[in-house]
């Protein structure tokens, strides 16, 4: 078992400690405080510039259900309320496109068309955020992804393309194919524009955008509300995220632990653990399918990218977490917070309780809640049983192994 008789009576007092803290913020931030500033209302800016304006500055939020059982303050990182593709992804995809203007590699409404290879959430943001610059967007996923994700880039105007899950030498892979049109568009005397190959796994602005956007909001967010952060956890798709953060929060916060959040049938864990990224999944004639074994969308990884290497020399440790986990952890959070998030934010609020729980009581984690459980109805939400009712779950069931 992770936890103790000692885990118990110190989760009991700090969840006193909690209960009050979130008291206390809930007294501070009362609807009536919230609502009106004496500022003359003419006197504030009203108008932001397109949905660009409104990626970033998310919200931080105690996750009141999970800081009361552990005992510690966890908190989440809302980007799901990234206003474009409602994810994290919204930072990466404007840092490239941004970066690829000012490079002179984009003109907009000059027929350039961005090409990617993703399991859904880079596509969309890139794809509504095309919308806004002026550009087409060409999306390949595998074909083993929720439906809903292809259906709203078609709706969003991308071209999609759902192609056989394929290893990453094979030149089929999604990421090898979307390199691949985008090099042909440029080659192509008879279409207009050039292909940008937006490469999320391997850019530079993958991770900066997490490094100057994400982790410097929670550093300036925890912040004011007294400073301390002893651990940040998260998953890796392509790595952006925890290498960015990851760099920008031990720059500040010498001391904090940085941990992975890894699905099941990824290789990461055990490349953090043991310094080589094998599985026993991994074996030949044994894997199910050839991109990771997992319902989870989104994380985990087989193989090594820049955006997780640029970072992994800080990885404190890992949590592996089951398929079964997250659908456990996912339904927690409707039942008890409200809170209706997709998989791997699941993997993150699980692998934050797990470390919460490692620490002990009165410690403050931070994680991640990537996008909505509604992208992931048809998969993921399919096997999570009805929510409510006199059998909800208790902290023991949710954490049983
Ligand atoms: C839903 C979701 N969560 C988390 C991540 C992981 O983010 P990163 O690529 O920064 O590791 C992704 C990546 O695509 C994602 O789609």
């Amino acid at each position: 078992m992770p936890y103790d008789t000692r885990h118990v009576v110190g989760a009991f007092i700090g969840g006193i400690a909690v209960t009050y803290t979130i008291y206390e913020l809930s007294s501070r931030l009362r609807p009536s405080d919230q609502q009106q500033s004496h500022e003359p209302l003419a006197a504030r800016p009203q108008y932001k510039l397109g949905i660009e304006s409104t990626i970033g500055n998310t919200p931080l939020i105690v996750i009141k259900s999970l800081s009361e059982a552990t005992g510690c303050t966890i908190l989440a990182k809302c980007e799901f309320l990234n206003g474009a593709g409602n994810s994290p992804k919204d930072r990466v995809a404007l840092s490239i496109i941004n970066r690829a203007e000012e490079e002179g590699l984009l003109t907009p409404y000059s027929g350039d068309t961005i090409y990617e290879g993703t399991v859904g959430s880079t596509g969309i943001s890139l794809a509504t955020l095309s919308r806004a610059r002026g550009y087409s967007a060409h999306i390949i996923m595998p074909s083993d992804q929720a439906h809903e994700k292809s259906d709203l880039l078609r709706k969003l105007g991308a071209r999609v393309d759902r192609v056989s899950p394929a290893p990453i030498v094979d030149q089929l892979h999604f990421v090898n194919r979307a390199r691949n049109l985008a090099r042909e568009h440029t080659a192509d005397p008879n279409r207009a524009g050039r292909g940008l190959f937006a490469d999320q796994f391997e850019t530079d602005a993958n991770w900066k955008a997490h490094f100057e956007g994400t982790g410097r909001e929670i550093f300036e967010q925890a912040s004011a509300e007294g400073g301390r952060i002893d651990a940040f956890v998260a998953g890796a798709g392509t790595g952006g995220t925890i290498s960015g953060c990851a760099m920008y929060l031990r720059g500040k916060l010498p001391d904090i632990r940085i941990v992975l959040a890894d699905p099941q049938g990824s290789g990461l864990y055990n490349k953090v653990m043991h310094g080589v990224m094998f599985h026993g999944l991994e074996r030949e004639g044994t894997r199910r399918r050839a991109q990771v074994d997992t319902v989870v969308e989104g994380i985990g990884l087989t193989r090594s990218t820049k955006n997780f290497e640029v970072g992994s020399e800080l990885v404190d440790d890992a949590v592996k977490v089951t398929d079964d986990q997250a659908r456990r952890m996912a339904r927690w959070l409707c039942e008890k917070d409200g809170i209706f998030v997709g998989s791997s934010s699941s993997v993150n609020c699980y692998a934050a309780v797990k470390t919460a729980l490692q620490l002990g009581p009165g410690h403050k984690v931070v994680t991640i809640l990537c996008d909505s459980g509604m992208r992931h109805l048809s998969k993921f939400w399919k096997q999570v049983n009805e929510i409510g009712g006199e059998d909800d779950m208790t902290f023991e069931e949710l954490m049983k192994a």
